[in-house]
C-alpha cells in the first residue's frame, strides 16, 4: 500500500507492535464508507462508470464475505482499510488502486467511527429504553411500598420503593438524551479531508455525506482527520451510564445483605461460595459496581492520548478504539444482565424507622403558625426524650 519509498520491508518486530487488530469491528462501516466515495468519485468523473461498477461489485462482495463470517484478515494488512483495499485488488485487479483516490486513511476512520458511533447511539438508546422499562415496571409494583430514604447513609424520609427506582430512570433517561444530542454531532462526514490538508482533485464531499445520509460536511480538515472529541462524548456518555448502574449495583449488594435485607434475588443470578455454603452472593451487582472502574479507566485513557497531539493525525490515535469499544461493551453487556436480575428479584423492605416522619410533625406545626425553627427544635427535643 505504501511500498514505494521504502527499500527494506517492515521488520516483524515494528509490524507485530503498530498493527491494529482491535479496528476489525469496523469493517461494515469502512466498506459503507467505501461505497459512498466510489460513488462520488464516478459522480464527479474521476474514475469511469466501468471502474465504479467494478469497485462496487467487489465492496458489495466483501460486505458479503464480512456478513457471512468469512472475510479473512492476512497478517500483511496493517489495519481494517488496508484489509479492505488489498481484497478488492485481490477481487477486481488493478482497478481496486482506484479506491483510495483523493482519500487517505485519516479521514477514512474518522469517518468509520462517526458510521460506527451512529449506530451505537441508536442501539445504546434502545438498551437504556427497555431497562428504563424494567425500572419503571419495578416502580408501579412498589408504589405503595413505604421505605426510608437515605441521606449520609442515614434514614431521612419516607418514600415509596418506587420514587427510589423512578430517580435510577430519570438518570438514564438523561444518558439516552445525551446520546440523542451526541448523535447529531456526529452526523458530519469528514471525507475529503484527506490526510489534511484536503486534495487537488475536484472531489465532492456533500455528495459522499448525501451518500451515507449524513447531514453536514466537515468545515476544516485538520479538525476532520485529528479530532476526537465525538469519540470522548460518546465514551463518557457510557461511562455516566455506567457510573450511575454502579451506585444501583451498591444499593443492590447493600440491600441484599442480611442487616439492609430489602430484596432477595432469585438463585439463577446469584453465586455460591466455595467454602461457605450458606452464602448467595450477588455477583452481577458486584461486577457492575467493578466493570463501572474499567469504563473509568478507558475514558481517562482515551482523554489523555488527545491532550498531547500536535494536530493533525497521529498514530498515536490508533489507539483510541480500544477504550472507546471497551466502555460500548461493558455498558452493552451490563444492561441486560442487570435487567434480568432486578426483574427476578424479591423486593421486601421493612418499615422504616417512625423518625421518618420527624419532619412531617414539625410541619404539622408550621401549618398552625410555629415558626419552622421553633417546630424543628420542638421535634428534636421530643426525639431526644424518647431516646434516651
Ligand atoms: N489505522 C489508523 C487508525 O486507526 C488509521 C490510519 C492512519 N494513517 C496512517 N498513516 N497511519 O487510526
Amino acid at each position: 500500500m505504501w511500498g514505494g519509498r521504502f527499500e527494506e520491508a517492515p521488520d516483524d518486530v515494528m509490524w507485530a507492535y503498530t498493527v491494529s487488530h482491535t479496528d476489525r469491528r469496523l469493517l461494515a462501516d469502512d466498506i459503507t464508507g467505501s461505497q459512498a466515495h466510489v460513488t462520488m468519485l464516478v459522480d464527479v468523473g474521476l474514475i469511469g462508470r466501468d471502474e465504479g461498477e467494478m469497485l462496487l461489485e467487489g465492496l458489495s462482495q466483501i460486505r458479503a464475505e464480512a456478513e457471512e463470517g468469512h472475510f479473512v484478515f492476512s497478517d500483511s494488512d496493517e489495519d481494517v482499510h488496508s484489509a479492505v483495499e488489498r481484497r478488492l485488488g485481490e477481487l477486481v485487479g488493478a482497478v481496486g488502486g482506484k479506491l483510495h483516490t483523493g482519500r487517505s486513511r485519516n479521514d477514512q476512520i474518522a469517518l468509520d467511527m462517526r458510521l460506527y458511533l451512529r449506530r451505537r447511539c441508536e442501539d445504546h438508546s434502545e438498551a437504556l429504553a427497555r431497562f428504563i422499562g424494567v425500572l419503571a415496571d419495578l416502580a408501579a409494583e412498589h408504589a405503595e411500598t413505604v421505605v426510608a430514604s437515605y441521606t449520609h447513609l442515614q434514614q431521612a424520609q419516607a418514600v415509596p420503593l418506587g420514587h427510589h427506582f423512578l430517580a435510577y430512570a430519570w438518570m438514564l433517561m438523561r444518558d439516552r438524551a445525551r446520546l440523542a444530542d451526541l448523535r447529531v454531532r456526529l452526523d458530519v462526514s469528514p471525507l475529503g479531508a484527506n490526510a489534511s490538508g484536503g486534495s487537488s482533485l475536484p472531489l465532492d464531499p456533500r455528495r459522499v455525506a448525501d451518500g451515507l445520509g449524513m447531514a453536514g460536511v466537515f468545515e476544516n480538515s485538520l479538525d476532520a482527520v485529528s479530532a476526537r472529541d465525538l469519540l470522548s462524548e460518546f465514551t463518557f456518555c457510557g461511562t455516566q451510564a455506567m457510573v450511575t448502574l454502579s451506585r444501583l449495583a451498591e444499593e443492590l449488594v447493600l440491600w441484599s445483605s442480611a442487616e439492609f435485607g430489602w430484596v432477595t434475588f432469585a438463585d439463577r443470578h446469584t453465586t455460591g461460595s466455595s467454602a461457605l455454603p450458606h452464602k448467595k452472593n450477588p455477583d452481577i451487582a458486584e461486577h457492575a459496581r467493578g466493570r463501572s472502574a474499567d469504563a473509568i479507566g478507558a475514558l481517562t485513557s482515551l482523554l489523555v492520548i488527545q491532550k498531547g497531539l500536535p494536530l493533525a493525525y497521529n498514530s498515536d490515535l490508533q489507539g483510541d478504539k480500544a477504550h472507546v469499544f471497551r466502555v460500548d461493551d461493558i455498558l452493552a453487556s451490563t444492561l441486560p444482565t442487570l435487567a434480568a436480575m432486578l426483574q427476578a428479584a424479591d423486593f421486601h423492605p421493612p418499615a422504616p424507622s417512625s423518625w421518618t416522619s420527624a419532619l412531617d410533625l414539625a410541619e404539622v406545626l408550621v401549618q398552625r403558625g410555629v415558626p419552622f425553627r421553633a417546630a424543628h427544635e420542638a421535634v428534636g427535643r421530643l426525639v431526644s426524650g424518647l431516646l434516651a
